[in-house]
């Protein structure tokens, strides 16, 4: 008998109500949101799953404040904790979200001991290693996303630059989810066609500027974290797992060797599929980038060394 898959979304805030809506609309199965706050899941959940017969989506969206409401889960998406406030660093997070993300994930993996978990919290990197730490889980059933967003932006420049369609660019952005994130340039293109043969150097030293400091941006113009563009860049790894699409994505993976750095999370391409993080893909740096992947890693280091996991 075939069961549809389960969702599980911690944290009904704005990012997790988006990717929760999302995940519905592409029926990539039975979604629940849980929350500390009484009522609001609950309440997002049942609004969101009212739009079933409007959107013609088929799957179940409920909201609850219990954990075993959320057990037998394919997959967990972690949201939960605090969201940068103007002015703030993700970094600046690290101490009040580790706790947060430590322990919603530890109630979440014991009633789901099978499931994949994807972490979106900040300091994202940081807090993949902290949800394997309290899940226990094989490191390739934990992941972080950050790549596909910033690559999202990445692109979406890219292509309002070249006046073509976000369909036909693709680029990906390496490191960690910070001001040091790693844009790669030499591997971006258009429709098959290196950028830097398309822009010249100055406009993509803007275009990796803007996309270093896109979070920002968005957070300075409406006062809170973006959530559509996150939402959006966690549905397709869940996707990607889900469906064992088998999808090369910029990924928060577990490093045992591969970049010569072992035991830290941070954002590099992988294949994702059912296992979660199939392979981490190694690719070649220039003497520049290798240094900035250098420096990027060293930005997730430090806040993780704060921590005692
Ligand atoms: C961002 O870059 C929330 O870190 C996320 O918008």
């Amino acid at each position: 008998m075939f069961k549809r898959r389960k969702i599980t979304v911690i944290g009904a805030g704005a990012t997790g109500a988006a990717t929760a809506h999302l995940l519905a609309l592409k029926e990539l199965g039975d979604i629940v949101l849980v929350d500390v706050v009484e009522g609001v899941p609950q309440g997002k959940a049942l609004d969101m799953w009212e739009s079933g017969p409007v959107e013609g989506f088929s799957v179940k969206v409920t909201g609850t404040n219990q954990y075993d409401d959320t057990a037998d889960s394919d997959i967990i998406v972690v949201t939960a904790g605090m969201p940068r406030k103007p002015g703030m660093s993700r970094d600046d997070l690290l101490k009040i979200n580790a706790d947060i993300v430590y322990q919603v994930v530890e109630k979440a993996s014991k009633v789901s001991p099978n499931a994949v978990i994807v972490v979106l919290s900040n300091p994202a990197d940081v807090m993949a290693y902290v949800a394997q730490k309290a899940s226990g889980f094989a490191h390739h059933r934990v992941m972080g996303q950050a790549g596909v967003l910033d690559s999202a932006r990445f692109r979406t420049f890219l292509a309002e630059a070249l006046g073509v369609s976000v369909r036909d660019v693709t680029a990906f952005v390496m490191g960690g989810h910070g001001d040091a994130m790693v844009p790669l340039v030499r591997y971006s293109s258009a429709g098959g066609i290196p950028v830097d043969r398309l822009l010249d150097a100055a406009t993509l030293e803007k275009i990796v500027t803007r996309t270093r400091g896109g979070g920002g941006e968005v957070l300075g113009l409406m006062n809170v974290s973006a959530f559509y563009a996150p939402g959006s860049s966690l549905v397709e790894m869940v996707k990607a797992v889900l469906l064992d699409e088998r999808r090369i994505l910029p990924t928060i993976s577990y490093l045992n060797g591969e970049y010569g750095e072992h035991n830290i999370y941070v954002g590099v391409p992988a294949i994702l599929g059912g296992a979660g993080v199939e392979k981490v893909l190694e690719v070649d740096f220039t003497p520049e980038e290798a240094q900035a992947f250098k420096l990027s890693v060293k930005s997730v280091r430090d806040p993780l060394s704060q921590l005692s996991y």
